[in-house]
């Protein structure tokens, strides 16, 4: 059951659950009207304390077309953060208002603290260059519904694996499936942590590779999950801009890649994905940002009781 959980990172549900929730996920993409009007006379906060698109505005487009409503702020300029309020005195305060709350913040840990001072249920929306649990779901539903399994396949991680939370998460996650593959893809100075490929792959046994040129290992992949640089962790200008180019995959490159493989992105894009991919069939990421909001409708249900999972 999840009523009443808080969603803090990948981990704390179990695959029987996200399952479930995959599939009402797969029921409200199908049923027009299923789970319509089931949270009616709920809240959903959404505090973001760091720019969002996608997540912010699914979020809130889940709620309001579960029949809920939504307040919040898109950036905490305008809250009492501003005056130099705590991150546990607007949760405490919130928790007040509303029946769930939302919340990105750049600090590592952030929503974990803010879980255990709510009075409601926390869903974490990313906090800093840690985890970013609903996006992972949403990735989860994406090569689901268009691979048909979560296993047998190999995926190439692209860019900055080293700050990008959402390959955090994602990494973390498909180590608890079965028969998957991973191959890390990024210059020298943004591998990804040593907690993910020593602390859960080499631990759990699960084949992974690491590369640095996308052209050596794109033609082994079945899905590529590409991702920007993330510019806001960066120490200095300078070695973002060294590094804010080094992949850019175009439609020449995607010639070598197998007929049925599929790219992610969490998006936003800037430079790393050419603009021509887009037409390419095998490019997924705006299916991947509506299957987002199916996931969110699925999760949002659930925690405030109103979907049986
Ligand atoms: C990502 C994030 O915020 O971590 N975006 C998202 O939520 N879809 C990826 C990013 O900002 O690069």
């Amino acid at each position: 059951m999840l009523e009443g959980r808080s969603l803090i990172e990948p981990g704390d549900f179990s695959l029987e659950e996200m399952n479930a929730l995959f599939s009402l996920a797969e029921k409200i993409e199908t049923g027009k009207n299923f789970l319509r009007e089931s949270c009616r006379g709920r809240l959903l906060a959404s505090l973001f304390f760091e720019p969002s698109t996608r997540t912010r505005l699914s979020f809130e487009a889940a709620m309001l077309r579960l029949g809920g409503s939504c307040l919040g702020f898109a950036e905490p300029g305008s809250s009492s953060a501003a005056k130099g309020e705590s991150l546990s005195d607007t949760i405490r305060t919130v928790s007040c208002y509303a029946d769930v709350i939302v919340m990105r913040n750049p600090k590592e840990g952030a929503a974990l603290l803010a879980s255990r001072v709510a009075s409601v249920p926390v869903i974490n929306a990313g906090d800093g260059g840690h985890h970013h649990p609903t996006q992972t779901l949403t990735d989860l539903l994406t090569i689901k519904r268009l691979r048909g399994a979560l296993g047998g396949f190999t995926i190439g991680f692209c860019g900055d694996l080293k700050f990008g939370r959402t390959v955090h998460s994602l990494a973390k996650t498909l180590a608890r499936y079965q028969g998957i593959k991973q191959i890390f893809i990024s210059p020298p100075e943004l591998t990804v942590p040593n907690y993910i490929t020593k602390g859960v792959l080499e631990k759990e046994g699960i084949p992974y590779q690491e590369a640095e040129k996308l052209e050596d290992v794109i033609s082994s992949l079945d899905v590529l999950y590409m991702t920007r640089v993330q510019r806001e962790r960066f120490f200095n200008e300078e070695d973002y801009i060294r590094l804010k180019d080094f992949y850019v995959l175009t439609r020449e490159k995607m010639e070598a890649a197998k007929q049925d493989m599929i790219v992610l992105h969490p998006l936003p894009r800037v430079n790393e994905i050419a603009a021509e991919v887009d037409a390419d069939p095998r490019a997924v990421y705006f299916e991947q940002a509506r299957y987002g909001m199916y996931i969110r409708m699925a999760l949002l249900a659930s925690i405030l009781g109103a979907a049986p999972c």
